[in-house]
C-alpha cells in the first residue's frame, strides 16, 4: 500500500439524516473512545439549523445507539461538531464549506446521501475547488444498474483518484464477515471439503423481521435486491468461494474476489422470486401500486473449477419471522447408506450466523442417540465468539477511511460486477408474491435453498 496520510477532518454530507443517527455518530463516538479520531467533524446539511440543534440530534442518536454512559468520547465527540448550512446545488454552501476547510491538508467527505445527489456532492466539491486533496466515502447503493454505475464511476474518478475514492459496503467491515475469510484461511481442515466434490448447495439468507422503518422513499428507488443483493449479499457470496489470496496485501483480496464475481452467471427467470409483504404499500412514502420487491429470493452459479454445478441460492426479505443473516453450506450425503433412519435428516452444514447478535459457526452433524438402537440426531457443534468490545461496522470502515486504507472498500471492477450480475433480474418481469408478515416470504420461494435456522442456537456459547 503506498504510504498515506490521516485526514484532518470529516465532513459529513447527510448529516441530519437517517443513517447518520443511526449509524455514523455512534460510530464516531467509538472512534474517539478509541483514540481514532481526533480531527473536527463539519455536518453539511441543508436544514435551518444552528449548531446547538445539531448537538441535540446527535446526543439523541448517542442516548438510542451509542454508549451515553461514556462521557469523555460524548462530550469530546460534541465539542468537535461544526455545522455548515446550505443546500446541495448551490454553490455558496460550498464556498463556506472551503472557508471551514481552509487549513486541512485532507479532508475525508463522506457522502450518507441518496444516490441521486452523489453527483451533484460532487461537482460542488469540484468547483470549491476541494477534490485533489481530499478523500470521498461513497454510500451503497453505488447507482442503480450497470451503466448508472458506470456514469457514477465517471463523475468521481473524473475528481478523485482512484485510492481516494471508497466506496463503502459495511458488510465489508463486519466482524462475522470478517471471520469467514479467516476461518477459511486460518483453517486447513476445510480445504478438502470446500468444492463441489463435497459441498451439495449454498444458501446465504438476510432475514430481518422489520419492515422499512420510514425509509419508503429510499426503499421505493431501490427495493430488495438492488438494497442488499447487489452489494452485502454478493460480497458474502464472493467470501464464501474465493481462492485464497496471495497475500494480505489490498488487491490481493479483492482481486480475488473479482474472480468470483466475473464467474457468478446470474439467475434465469424460473430461478427468481420476489416478493411484497402485506401492508408494504400503505408505508409512508410508498405507492399505493408499488411493485418493488421486499422479498427476492434466486438461485445463482459460480462458474469456476471449484463450485461448477454447485447451486448458490440467495434470499433476502423484510418482515420475516426472524432476523438474522446466515450462511449455510451444506455438505453431501455419504455415498452408502450405513443407517437407514439418516435418510431422511438433514446433510451435514457449516452454518456461519453473520448477524444481528449471535456471531458463531456451527458445525451441523448426525451423532448416535445414547442407548442401544443406532438411531442418530441432528447436532451442532456450535461456537459463538463474542467480545464486550466489538467494533462495529461502521466505527471500523470510517477509521480506514480516515487512514486512507481501502482494503476494506469495494472497488470500481467489483461494483461494476455486480450490476453485471444484477442486471439482467431487475429486467425479468417476474410475478410479485403478496406475503403475509412474519411468514418466511412467499411459499413459491421455499425450493430455493434450505431455510434459515438449521437448529436452534443453544443458550449459551461453548460445544
Ligand atoms: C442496509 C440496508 O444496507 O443494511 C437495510 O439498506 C438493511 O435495508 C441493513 O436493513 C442491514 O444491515 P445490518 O448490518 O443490520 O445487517
Amino acid at each position: 500500500m503506498p504510504p498515506t496520510r490521516n485526514s484532518d477532518a470529516l465532513v459529513l454530507f447527510g448529516a441530519t439524516g437517517d443513517l447518520a443517527y443511526r449509524k455514523i455518530f455512534p460510530a464516531l463516538q467509538a472512534l474517539i473512545r478509541r483514540g481514532q479520531l481526533e480531527t473536527p467533524i463539519v455536518a453539511v446539511g441543508k436544514e435551518t439549523w444552528g449548531i446547538e440543534r445539531l448537538r441535540e440530534r446527535v446526543l439523541d442518536s448517542i442516548r438510542e445507539f451509542g454508549d451515553d454512559t461514556e462521557r469523555r468520547s460524548r462530550d469530546s465527540l460534541l465539542g468537535r461538531l461544526q455545522f455548515v448550512h446550505g443546500d446541495y446545488r448551490d454553490g455558496e454552501t460550498f464556498t463556506r464549506l472551503g472557508e471551514v476547510l481552509r487549513d486541512t491538508q485532507c479532508p475525508l467527505h463522506y457522502l450518507a446521501i441518496p444516490p441521486s445527489l452523489f453527483g451533484v456532492v460532487i461537482q460542488g466539491l469540484h468547483a470549491g475547488g476541494d477534490c485533489a486533496k481530499a478523500r470521498v466515502v461513497v454510500e451503497k447503493p453505488f447507482g442503480r444498474d450497470l451503466k448508472s454505475a458506470q456514469e457514477l464511476n465517471a463523475v468521481l474518478r473524473a475528481r478523485f483518484a482512484e485510492p481516494s475514492i471508497f466506496r463503502i459496503d459495511h458488510y465489508l467491515g463486519k466482524e462475522s464477515v470478517q471471520n469467514l475469510l479467516y476461518f477459511r484461511f486460518a483453517n486447513t481442515f476445510l480445504e478438502p471439503i470446500w468444492n463441489r466434490h463435497y459441498v451439495d448447495s449454498v444458501t446465504i439468507s438476510m432475514m430481518e423481521s422489520f419492515g422499512v422503518e420510514g425509509r419508503g422513499r429510499f426503499y421505493e428507488e431501490v427495493g430488495a435486491i438492488r438494497d442488499v443483493v447487489q452489494n452485502h449479499l454478493l460480497q458474502v457470496v464472493a467470501h464464501v468461494a474465493m481462492e485464497p489470496p496471495t497475500s494480505n496485501a489490498v488487491d490481493s483480496l479483492r482481486d480475488e474476489k473479482i474472480k468470483v464475481l466475473r464467474s457468478v452467471r446470474s439467475s434465469t427467470g424460473r430461478s427468481l422470486i420476489r416478493g411484497q409483504y402485506l401492508g408494504y404499500r400503505e408505508e409512508p412514502g410508498v405507492a399505493a401500486d408499488s411493485s418493488v420487491e421486499t422479498f427476492a429470493a434466486m438461485q445463482l452459479h459460480v462458474d469456476s473449477w471449484r463450485w461448477a454445478d454447485v447451486p448458490f441460492f440467495v434470499r433476502a426479505g423484510k418482515c420475516l419471522a426472524d432476523t438474522a443473516t446466515e450462511v449455510l453450506v451444506t455438505l453431501k450425503r455419504p455415498p452408502q447408506t450405513v443407517f437407514k433412519e439418516a435418510l431422511s435428516a438433514h446433510a451435514d452444514h457449516f452454518r456461519f450466523r453473520l448477524g444481528p447478535d449471535r456471531v458463531a459457526i456451527a458445525l451441523g452433524a448426525r451423532v448416535k442417540k445414547p442407548g442401544i438402537e443406532m438411531v442418530g440426531q441432528q447436532l451442532e457443534l456450535y461456537v459463538s465468539n463474542e467480545s464486550e468490545d466489538e467494533m462495529s461496522a461502521y466505527e471500523r470502515l470510517i477509521g480506514d477511511a480516515l487512514r486512507g486504507d481501502p482494503s476494506l472498500f469495494t472497488r470500481e471492477d467489483a461494483v461494476l460486477e455486480s450490476w453485471r450480475i444484477v442486471d439482467p433480474l431487475l429486467e425479468l418481469s417476474t410475478e410479485l408474491h403478496a406475503y403475509e408478515r412474519g411468514t418466511w416470504g412467499p411459499a413459491a420461494a421455499d425450493g430455493l435453498g434450505r431455510p434459515l435456522l438449521a437448529l436452534p442456537p443453544p443458550d449459551s456459547s461453548g460445544a
